[in-house]
């Protein structure tokens, strides 16, 4: 597919540090821009990132109807850059979309300005393992129309960033707390679509977990207060003796790709794993007992993400030896392997992107 491409006139990597990458704050120099008006979407473009212009009346701005993605792109060598589970993210960025009353978006577009991107913007994709290119999809509701009715006209945007580690910790192990008072997402509502309001909502209680000295919040379900949902930015995963758990999909869970990843390494490992309802009292008589092997989060920002103590309610648990284990390490290595073409990929994960314009390819190695 031949895309409208406006080059960026100089780019602008010679000013970033690649050694310091602070996840989300630097943009590559080019963004896929795509508008829908009128019942239809108009012609797709690659332009140089920058600032768009918008009145204080745009629709998302006051009802919140924007849905984003959130995706990796991993050097592998000269010739190739893969992108993990594209297809995946572009099918649950179009479930998003269903869900918030949005016009979806083909596929072949999508990934033809996702590879136009990574064409144009070789050297952005850093190099060194542990950092990738994310690749942000974002679109929202750009009528200047302060009615609460769907909007008329939505901008779709795709940016990509370099990035390395999510948390501060990078891999080393996290802590978690549950919230006393705030709930997340009931089922029938929109906790299982990644929608910009879910975010929002959880910053108050993210802040609140911070200033107890917990890293991230672990969301219990918002009608028994019981049932283990997720972490604030990831799936969550518990090894109690030799099975691996993790939330189902309870309508009001996040369809983390992260997640299918390990459940499906976890399967081809023969290793018993279960997508069930666990409660909070059930991981905490586990570590009591000694069986609370290990607790990791899974998610694209924070790839696997070992956790080394739980609080809920007044009780503290400490899992395992306060470092990282066996099988979160096994699940990192093995994911990023296969993202970085260090390893086969038998579940056909990545799409390799072969990149055309060598000369780009400047950054050490
Ligand atoms: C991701 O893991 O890519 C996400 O979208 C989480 C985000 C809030 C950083």
């Amino acid at each position: 597919m031949d895309l409208k491409t406006t080059p960026v006139e100089k780019s602008r990597i010679s000013e970033v540090d690649f050694e310091s990458l602070d996840f989300g704050r630097i943009f590559s120099d080019h963004m896929f821009e795509m508008v829908w008006d009128k019942g239809s979407w108009g012609e797709p473009q690659i332009k140089p990132y920058g600032p768009i212009s918008f009145a204080p009346a745009l629709n998302v701005l006051h009802y919140g109807q924007a849905v984003f993605e959130g995706m990796k792109a991993y050097y592998v060598n000269k010739e190739t850059i893969n992108l993990f589970r594209p297809e995946d993210h572009h099918k649950r960025l179009n479930q998003s979309c269903w869900r918030m009353c949005m016009p979806e978006t083909d596929y072949e577009i999508f990934i033809a300005g996702l590879e136009k991107l990574l064409q144009l913007d070789t050297e952005w994709v850093p190099r060194k393992k542990g950092r990738a290119l994310y690749v942000r999809p974002l679109m929202f509701a750009s009528e200047e129309y302060i009615a609460a009715r769907e909007s008329g006209r939505y901008h779709f945007y795709i940016m990509t960033c370099p990035v390395a580690a999510y948390y501060n910790e990078g891999f080393n192990p996290v802590t978690l707390t549950t919230p006393d008072k705030f709930v997340r997402a009931v089922k029938g509502g929109t906790g299982e679509v990644k929608t910009a309001g879910n975010y929002a909502a959880s910053f108050r209680p993210a802040r609140e977990a911070r200033e107890k000295g917990f890293t991230q919040v672990l969301w219990l379900d918002a009608i028994e207060n019981r049932y283990v949902e997720e972490v604030g930015t990831m799936n969550i995963f518990f090894l109690i003796g030799d099975t691996l758990v993790t939330p189902q999909l309870s309508g009001s869970v996040l369809n983390g790709i992260t997640r299918r990843s390990v459940i499906e390494i976890a399967k081809k490992e023969n290793l018993a794993v279960e997508s069930r309802r666990i409660t909070i009292d059930e991981v905490l008589e586990a570590g009591k007992k000694g069986q609370l092997r290990e607790v990791f989060g899974s998610g694209t920002a924070a790839v696997i993400s070992p956790v080394r103590l739980i609080h809920h309610a007044g009780q503290k648990i400490d899992i395992g030896d306060g470092n990282i284990g066996p099988l979160a390490k096994k699940m990192f290595d093995t994911i990023t392997g296969i993202q970085y073409g260090e390893l086969d990929d038998p579940f056909n994960w990545t799409r390799p992107v072969k990149i055309t314009n060598k000369s780009k390819i400047s950054q050490t190695e």
